[in-house]
């Protein structure tokens, strides 16, 4: 009997504390590409569908094709229609008496999602980057269950990337009480006293079904869970609190516990941090009052081989890799990201500029957002504002990138989806923009959509990615920009304070150099722009760009010289390249059969192109020294050796132990060395020293030693990334000492055994046919590199070579 009473007790405490349940809705989905409108009854026999667990994104598995309607700028791989469904089971029926509330919640799906509960339909929702979620209660009924939802992505070009098809994020069930916290209800911000004595949290908190004798308790909690304060109103004070730097990001966590009468009804748990920061006109930007130069990069959200849909390890990968090159900032070009970047971006300390849309009104191509703005614009960014105002990794928000309204009349309506990229930057004529004081049409739509994001969160900037840096741009002429905003133009800085003054500036987007991994064009000082003119074609057989840093488009500059203006003017406060990674889609300055960017400084496969390195010299301190290209040329041809270093003095190049000279960067606007050398077989080495003398030489500090590769050996097989689930294994042809084959492009075949799953393979090369989901993949530069999911031993073969055998343990 006593038992029996404790087990009750513990039951009642279970039953209080478990008042929400949230789970994971991924598994146990069947899917087809088809359409018809049966799709959605209940009693649909889908027994024949193909099983899978989400997220999913059914375009990466189709073929490049030049006839598919997304084009090359949208990564030339199929659209459609798709179903999702899946049965689940409520064990009550739920209803208003019952006290449970049922709600799906969808994290992002691409696009124009309808979703049905037993045949009902329960909403629709265009914007395929919002996260929305639906009350589901009154279509639930105790038992077997069915939800389907229906993707439309027929309807292209609507993207200038490629968007991916499908539930593409994540999926929850949630279950609460009647009386709950609102969807995304609670909203956390923070003031640090003088000195950063104490700070005070303030906690808003929007209840559902709220009754007579709800009474709300918030509980801050340190990052080791123990209790620091505790309120039943809304501020929460701390002493000598953490703060939240980029080098160690402190996350607090608010836990809002619902009561009605003496029951606890539901539990939600906020995470936060505590920081300050500040965009000056003249200083930059600072956070806690220590200045940063913002080195961010752009990203759009694929994972190359493994397309869109969402993979926690493959976007770690991503980040591991950026911040080690010095990254500190993620631009979620151009629409909301998946709420995990964000999460990832507070525990790793990356700070984010959150964007919104790529178009307004106007449209870029054909079938995009344009079309569902004026009915859907306000729930969109407020929704994206209400879902990630709690995360202290974002200190901006961006209302829009490029938009056609910056003119009174844009002409890209009519355009090709090829030629609206590329005549943004083009120019424009003077009368189009805003004369006088009064306020235009766009202006007006500009200071709207300001006035949407300040009326969920007022404690951060606004900016927009602009392309046009004259201060008559409507956007600009709104007043309703905190943060001047505009994207290339690097030479128009100089006439910011002028053009703005007492504006802080950024520049929203920057450089859009074109690079292939492995290939060099020469003479590397010669640069090449690439197209010259927005309307003029570049062709070139190869399909690639070169990697010294000699080549971008003619709105853009290189690496280099984007650089130099951005960490010598202070007032700038900061970057975000164009990109980090290759992306699918928009393979400027190519058409088909080149299917993805060229703008990365990170390769599509995940293998760092040269330039990675001048940023990891410049803006960290890790020691540096990047000697390239390869040592495998023609006897007697000319080949521009370039160096990256840093905590040298000087560098010097041995070519088969004769040597080409010392090099110095000799102020502080250099940011490479080179040497014109003559190829000849054997190896070219690179000795960086110090000037400070040691047993009567310059101190060496590091060396690097390239050797002409002799015939494809074997296959070399390392781990580049191991996550929970998804393994990233680099494939290497190299000869008989290990030195990698650099024009090696033979065809590699993967086996697997012990539980482990490819899940896709890839080689960085922009214009490559083959299949991302294939169980080969030829060498690209001599490298290609597998993604497999689980455990087990991995084998790689190839004609003519020994086999290699990896194991993921
Ligand atoms: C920008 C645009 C980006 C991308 C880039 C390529 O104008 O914002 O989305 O198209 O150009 O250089």
């Amino acid at each position: 009997m006593k038992r029996y009473f404790v087990l009750l007790l513990a039951m009642a405490a279970l039953h209080t504390s478990q008042a929400r349940e949230r789970q994971c809705f991924d598994a146990d989905w069947r899917f087809i590409l088809a359409d018809s409108t049966q799709m959605a009854n209940a009693d649909y026999n889908d027994s024949h569908w193909r099983k899978l667990s989400l997220p999913h994104d059914w375009a990466i598995e189709g073929d490049f094709y030049a006839g598919n309607p997304s084009g090359a700028g949208g990564g030339a791989l199929p659209g459609g229609v798709g179903w999702y469904r899946k049965e689940f089971s409520i064990p009550q029926t739920p209803s208003i008496d019952s006290g449970t509330s049922y709600f799906v919640e969808f994290d992002g799906v691409y696009m124009n999602s309808t979703v049905y509960v037993n045949g009902q339909q329960v909403g629709f929702r265009p914007y395929g980057y919002s996260s929305f979620e639906y009350d589901i209660t009154k279509y639930l009924k105790k038992g077997e269950n069915v939800i389907a939802v229906r993707v439309d992505n027929s309807d292209q070009p609507n993207s200038r990337w490629y968007s991916g098809c499908g539930i593409y994020r994540h999926v929850w069930l949630t279950q609460t009480d009647h009386t709950h916290v609102a969807h995304w209800g609670t909203y956390v911000t923070s003031t640090l006293s003088k000195n950063n004595k104490t700070a005070t949290f303030n906690v808003m908190v929007e209840v559902a079904n709220r009754t007579k004798d709800t009474r709300i308790t918030n509980i801050l909690l340190d990052a080791g869970g123990k209790e620091v304060a505790r309120t039943n109103g809304s501020a929460l004070k701390v002493k000598n609190p953490r703060l939240w730097t980029l080098d160690n990001p402190y996350i607090y966590k608010v836990r809002t516990e619902i009561r009605v009468g003496e029951k606890i009804v539901d539990v939600y748990e906020t995470n936060t941090g505590v920081r300050s920061f500040r965009f000056d006109p003249k200083a930059g930007f600072s956070l806690n009052s220590v200045p940063v130069k913002i080195n961010g990069v752009c990203e759009h959200h694929d994972f190359g081989c493994l397309g869109a849909a969402l993979n926690e390890d493959a976007l770690h990968r991503k980040l591991v890799k950026l911040k080690a090159m010095g990254v500190n900032a993620i631009r979620s070009s151009h629409n909301p990201p998946a709420p995990e970047l964000l999460n990832m971006c507070d525990t790793m300390g990356l700070i984010v500029m959150d964007e919104s849309f790529d178009m307004w009104r106007r449209k870029k191509t054909k079938n995009d957002y344009a079309r569902f703005f004026d009915e859907w614009h306000e729930r969109d960014l407020s929704d994206l504002v209400k879902r990630d105002r709690n995360h202290p990794c974002i200190v901006m928000w961006s209302i829009g990138n490029e938009v056609l309204e910056q003119w009174s009349s844009a002409d890209a309506d009519e355009l090709t989806l090829e030629q609206a990229n590329l005549i943004l930057n083009a120019g424009h004529d003077a009368s189009t923009l805003a004369h006088g004081e009064e306020m235009t049409p766009n202006a007006l739509l500009t200071q709207h959509l300001a006035n949407i994001v300040k009326r969920y969160d007022k404690t951060r900037p606004i900016t927009a990615g602009c392309n046009e840096p004259d201060p008559k741009n409507h956007l600009f002429k709104s007043g309703a920009i905190d943060i001047i905003g505009f994207n290339y133009h690097h030479q128009w800085i100089k006439d910011v304070p002028k053009n703005f003054p007492n504006k802080p500036f950024l520049m929203t987007e920057s450089v859009s150099a074109l690079q292939t991994r492995g290939y060099y064009i020469m003479p590397s000082d010669s640069i090449i722009v690439a197209p010259k003119e927005w309307w003029m074609p570049y062709t070139d057989p190869s399909f690639m760009c070169s990697a010294y840093d000699n080549m971008h488009a003619s709105w853009s500059s290189t690496h280099e010289q984007t650089w130099d203006v951005v960490k010598h003017t202070p007032y700038v406060s900061g970057q975000f390249i164009w990109t980090g990674f290759d992306y699918i889609g928009e393979p400027t300055p190519y058409g088909f059969p080149a299917r993805s960017s060229y703008f990365g400084i990170i390769d599509l496969a995940g293998f760092p192109k040269d330039i990675y390195y001048m940023y990891q010299s410049e803006w960290t301190q890790k020691p540096v020294l990047h000697l390239f290209p390869h040592w495998n040329w023609m006897p007697g041809q000319e080949i521009d050796m370039w160096c990256y270093y840093n905590n040298a003095d000087e560098v010097e190049l041995y070519v088969n132990g004769k040597s080409q000279g010392v090099r110095r960067k000799a102020d502080g606007h250099v940011y490479h060395v080179s040497w014109r050398v003559k190829y000849e077989p054997g190896e070219v080495k690179v000795i960086a020293r110090k000037a400070a003398v040691k047993n009567g030489y310059p101190e060496i500090v590091a060396t690097q030693t390239i050797k002409t590769a002799g015939q494809p050996d074997h296959l070399r097989l390392t781990t580049d990334y191991q996550g929970k689930t998804t393994t990233f294994v680099n494939v290497e042809v190299v000869d008989k000492d290990g030195n990698l084959c650099p024009w090696a492009e033979d065809q590699v075949f993967f086996e697997t055994s012990g539980g482990l799953e490819i899940v896709g393979v890839d080689n960085g090369s922009q214009f490559s046919m083959e299949r991302f989901k294939d169980t080969k993949r030829k060498a690209f530069k001599g490298k290609c590199m597998v993604a497999v999911n689980g455990k087990g031993e991995l084998k790689a073969r190839t004609f003519g070579m020994k086999e290699t055998t990896h194991i993921i343990k």
